[in-house]
């Protein structure tokens, strides 16, 4: 039975469409949902997890249709929101125990001592939760989510703010959940996080899937390597012959993918100053999911990273 299926998955808020034909098919995998803000991600798990109505496509959960077997549906899954609250006036066991009794398996002290053993939470499972750090609190609302052994588990945004130690830890925990068999369906716009750890990614724009592939096999349609330049003021194409321009971020940095960096650099960096650009840094690295997402997806003002739109059109008019 697969996981996670989608067929046409659609939703629009009034005239505006959130997610625009989403066609997945998820197995036992660690499957990441990546893009700007407001790119539709948080409306996708909604659709999947049953709380949202798509307004056209279908989903199912384990062969179970979102819409017609709601019930069944979330049998099998949990899902741990982007803005979720633990109860810091009550005990990590207490939290955890209160979303056994909701899942139905009041009593069950064994599942409720296993969920906080997965998290590492056992030793203060009886402090109040207003002693946690972030990180714990994070751990502890996966526990929650655990209680009743889902088969897949829907994480939004789930390392949001953390620092990076915790960061890390949770992406420890979500690799064994893995291991173990469960399917985990994880939004973030961390790119770094969801390369390191995700089996498929899928990057959203405006609701549409722009790329789906594995994090190397998308790697390797960027190119083999990317030179990444910092100038003061701004630099304008046509670029050298084997040069191509990826995208911008701030601080003034341009990205460029290339076949062969270190014969590239030299090239590009004389080609730079002999326009008068002043060069204050230059490197070359292996593509990320970052230089990835810089060349698919087009930056808005509300979105990943920063501006770029006008020093695309700018290139443009050359
Ligand atoms: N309840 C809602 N009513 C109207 N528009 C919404 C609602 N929720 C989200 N949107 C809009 O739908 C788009 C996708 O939002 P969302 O799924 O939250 O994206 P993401 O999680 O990727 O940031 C955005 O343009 C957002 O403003
Ligand atoms: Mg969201």
């Amino acid at each position: 039975m697969v996981p996670i299926e989608t067929s046409g998955l659609t939703k629009y808020y009034g005239d505006l469409c959130a997610v625009d034909h989403l066609d997945l098919s998820v197995g036992n995998e660690i499957f990441g949902l990546l893009g700007p803000n407001g790119s539709g991600k948080t409306t996708t798990v909604l659709m999947l997890t049953t709380l949202l109505e798509p307004t056209r496509g279908s989903a199912r959960i384990c062969g179970f249709d979102t819409r017609d077997e709601a019930q069944e549906v979330r049998r099998q899954l949990s899902y741990v929101p982007q803005e979720m609250a633990v109860d810091v006036k009550l005990t990590g066991r207490e939290n955890v125990s209160l979303f056994a009794k909701l899942y139905g398996i009041a009593g069950r002290d064994d599942a409720v001592d296993r969920a906080l053993g997965m998290m590492d939470l056992s030793e203060r499972a009886d402090d109040l939760v207003r002693t946690y750090s972030g990180g714990m609190r994070r751990r502890l609302e996966l526990a929650q989510a655990l209680v009743h052994e889902p088969k897949v588990l829907f994480l939004d945004e789930p390392t949001l703010g953390l620092d990076v130690a915790s960061r890390r830890r949770i992406w420890d925990h979500i690799r064994t959940l893995r291991s173990r068999g469960m399917t985990i369906f994880v939004t973030t716009h961390y790119m770094d996080e969801a390369d390191a750890s995700c089996d498929r990614v899928a990057i959203l724009d405006r609701g549409r899937v722009v790329a789906m592939d594995s994090p190397a096999a998308l790697r390797a349609r960027v190119g083999k390597d990317v030179i990444s330049v910092r100038v003061t003021g701004s630099v304008r194409g046509p670029f050298p012959e084997g040069i191509e321009y990826l995208g911008g971020r701030g601080d003034g940095e341009a990205v460029f993918s290339t076949d062969c960096g270190s014969e590239k650099v030299p090239l590009l960096f004389r080609w730079l100053e002999e326009r008068g650009v002043t060069v204050r840094s230059i490197s070359v690295h292996e593509p990320t999911l970052d230089d990835i997402f810089l060349a698919l997806v087009p930056t808005r003002e509300d979105g990943y990273g920063f501006d770029d739109h006008k020093f695309r059109t700018m290139l443009r008019r050359r």
